[in-house]
């Protein structure tokens, strides 16, 4: 009798013990940035380091290491599905290339949570980023603020394909429209910064513009790079993304301003999602975050 009693409590602690393994199992969520290098790259990283570790979760940060690599990417997502993770919060380096790989994940069952950039063709579970769109037209409504000049418009591109960029070189593009103006040349700059240095120093000969929207962290440092070498003859320039180089320039009047991001948040709330998903919690589709325009 006394040896049933005993057997029963056994059973009993071992389905109580299994119970508490499952569900006190520590989540694995991988992240993919664009690069990883960049100052933008490393605050998202910064947040999503504190996130994980606030929530008890366990990282996988990994990432094209300098260029904004779609085919790397591809790669990684496969890796981390290999590795059964339960999340990842990635940053599309473009619209559609990865979409294929994202969407294998999905059907595994793994929460996916895009970043900074949009993407097509994915069902993903939450977005978070800066609403670009909307930053572009800031951008045009700064820049003619800050300009007495309507003509030699230009806009340097990052990257066809690129969501986050593209949406703001078309809000920027929309937002002088509506003011009654026209871009007059837009070229794609390229995306490392030798190929944009090399490639503004050309256009500023060619079109020699008066207002200048650069969108994005790597075109904002090369149109600097080219400016403290050829002088600025008042040309207003408005930029993406804060590093020590960029506030530098503003400081020393090389350009006029940027739009400033929060990488940090956006990396910092893409972790804090994938954990209220993974508990089974309800969370928003989109989420915006809020960034500010940056002047002396
Ligand atoms: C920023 O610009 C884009 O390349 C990325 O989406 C990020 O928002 C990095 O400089």
């Amino acid at each position: 009798m006394f040896g049933v009693i005993i057997m029963k409590k056994i059973i009993l602690l071992f389905f109580i013990l299994s119970f508490i393994i499952i569900y006190s199992k520590e989540y694995k969520i991988g992240v993919i940035p664009k690069s990883m290098y960049t100052e933008f790259w490393k605050n998202i990283e910064a947040g999503a380091k504190v996130a994980a570790k606030e929530e008890g979760v366990t990282l996988i940060y990994r990432g094209p290491t300098y260029d904004e690599n779609e085919k790397i990417q591809k790669e990684i997502i496969m890796e981390m599905i290999r590795m059964n993770v339960d999340a990842i919060v990635i940053a599309p380096a473009d619209k559609k290339i990865v979409s294929d790989e994202i969407n294998i994940a999905i059907k595994k069952g793994i929460k996916v949570i895009i970043i900074d950039s949009s993407i097509a063709d994915v069902n993903y579970d939450c977005y978070i980023a800066t609403d670009n769109y909307r930053a572009g037209k800031t951008a045009a409504e700064k820049i003619l603020k800050l300009s007495k000049n309507r003509d030699k418009i230009m806009v340097l591109k990052f990257k066809k394909g690129n969501g986050s960029t593209d949406e703001r070189e078309q809000g920027f593009k929309d937002g002088i429209k509506e003011n009654g103006f026209e871009v007059n040349c837009e070229e794609y700059a390229g995306t490392s910064p030798r190929e944009t240095v090399k490639n503004i120093e050309q256009f500023l000969k060619k079109y020699k513009p008066k207002l200048i929207f650069a969108s994005n962290g790597t075109i904002t440092a090369g149109v600097v790079s080219v400016i403290k070498k050829i002088g600025n003859e008042n040309i207003v320039i408005v930029g993406f993304d804060m590093n020590e180089e960029i506030r530098d320039a503003i400081k020393n009047g090389y350009i006029s301003g940027v739009i400033a991001q929060n990488p940090y948040k956006i990396g910092y709330t893409g972790i804090k999602k994938a954990v209220e998903l993974l508990d089974g919690k309800k969370v928003e589709k989109e989420i915006m975050i809020e960034c500010e325009f940056i002047t002396k």
